[in-house]
């Protein structure tokens, strides 16, 4: 900036102390990140889970006698994945100045989308549900839309981390069933190689929506900790799976899901929770509460340091930086591969806020 800029413009230039990172750079940083990631996220989905909801499964051998406990979880299944174009729509809207974000979310939509067709292949080959009743009961879900849980992009995207894993969990449970591993007395003896072989597909899916998004969480946590740490907060406080206020009978598919050991609140501590919580470097939620707290406290001249100090402690930022970086390496092979490195690249900058004396050399360099 030099002399010659007229003082109303000095006055709304946001200040950012010298050495540290504006907002401007670090949302430049992020949504750079975001869309390596898309490019390197779209080319794998394409090459490795590449398979089709009508085709891809041998749909006759379905068993027509599963239990009925399995056919309430497949269905619920099935109308919890029909608002695959509200969750796409929504979160379009959401990220629409994001290339990264955006161009990602019409993928994910693309492979949500065919979640619902072949969890209605399943439901309609199980020969349980008449035609007629599939069609009435799509109608009733799509009377209702589904809304994004949250205002604000941080909150939302911490919530897809949870809300995938949890999905996929439920998905890898099921597949267990159909293998015949239920030790459930009402499940025991049952076996579908069909089912457990649509249920393990959709759960690959999910398990890459859920790093896609987990990466996400990663790069808002290393640069926008408090922020990040306090949508964290608020999402394991609140959290529900999404639609379970649209579908009808969701009581009574949550009972089953529940009965048959695929999902409950004790799964959601244990496989989600501290699952996300270890892969984002927090110990735990005792920590993190305690971290927001003091980062809550008015800063003043005495505490001020200490303020900043609790945000860092709250969880393993060498942790999340080395994971950072690696996904930056990813980022940086991908576009060595296509030739965007030798025009563009996507470089990874550090975040200079990170307190260093505390990094190890080993730690850094992981
Ligand atoms: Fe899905
Ligand atoms: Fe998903």
């Amino acid at each position: 900036m030099t002399s010659l800029t007229p003082p109303s413009i000095l006055a709304s230039v946001p200040r950012t102390p010298p050495g540290l990172l504006s907002n401007a750079e670090k949302d430049r940083l992020i949504e750079r990140a975001f869309l390596g990631l898309y490019r390197w996220y779209t080319a794998r989905s394409q090459e490795t889970r590449n398979w089709n909801a009508d085709k891809s499964f041998d749909w006759r051998a379905l068993r027509p006698d599963m239990p009925k406990e399995v056919v309430t979880v497949v269905q619920g299944f099935f109308a919890v994945e029909q608002y695959a174009p509200d969750y796409t729509s929504e979160l379009v809207n959401l990220v629409r100045r994001s290339h990264g974000r955006s161009h990602f979310q019409l993928r994910w939509g693309s492979e949500e989308e065919k979640h619902a067709d072949a969890w209605e292949n399943a439901v309609l080959f199980s020969r349980q549900r008449s035609p007629e009743f599939i069609a009435e009961y799509k109608e009733r879900l799509r009377s209702l839309a589904w809304s994004l849980p949250f205002p604000d992009a941080i909150t939302n995207l911490v919530y897809t981390v949870f809300q995938e894993r949890a999905t996929q969990l439920n998905y890898l449970n099921l597949m267990n069933i159909a293998r015949g591993k239920s030790t459930k007395p009402h499940l025991a003896g049952f076996e579908d190689p069909v089912l457990a072989k649509v249920a393990q597909t959709i759960a690959v899916d999910e398990a890459a929506h859920y790093n896609f998004f987990l990466e996400g969480v990663r790069l808002y946590l290393y640069y926008y900790p408090r922020q990040t740490l306090e949508a964290i907060r608020h999402v394991i406080s609140t959290f529900s799976m999404p639609a379970s206020q649209l579908v009808p009978d969701w009581e009574e598919f949550f009972e089953t899901v529940y009965r048959a050991g695929i999902y409950g609140p004790r799964d959601f501590t244990r496989d989600v929770v501290q699952v996300v919580f270890r892969n984002l470097g927090i110990e735990g939620r005792k920590q993190l509460e305690a971290g927001i707290k003091a980062t809550r406290e008015v800063p003043d001249f005495e505490n001020e340091g200490r303020v900043q100090t609790a945000i860092w402690e709250t969880f393993d930022y060498g942790l999340v930086e080395g994971d950072v970086k690696r996904l930056h390496v990813k980022i940086e092979e991908y576009e060595r591969e296509v030739g965007f490195a030798d025009l563009d690249p996507t470089e990874f900058v550090q975040n200079p806020e990170v307190p260093r004396g505390a990094l190890g050399e080993s730690q850094e360099d992981k």
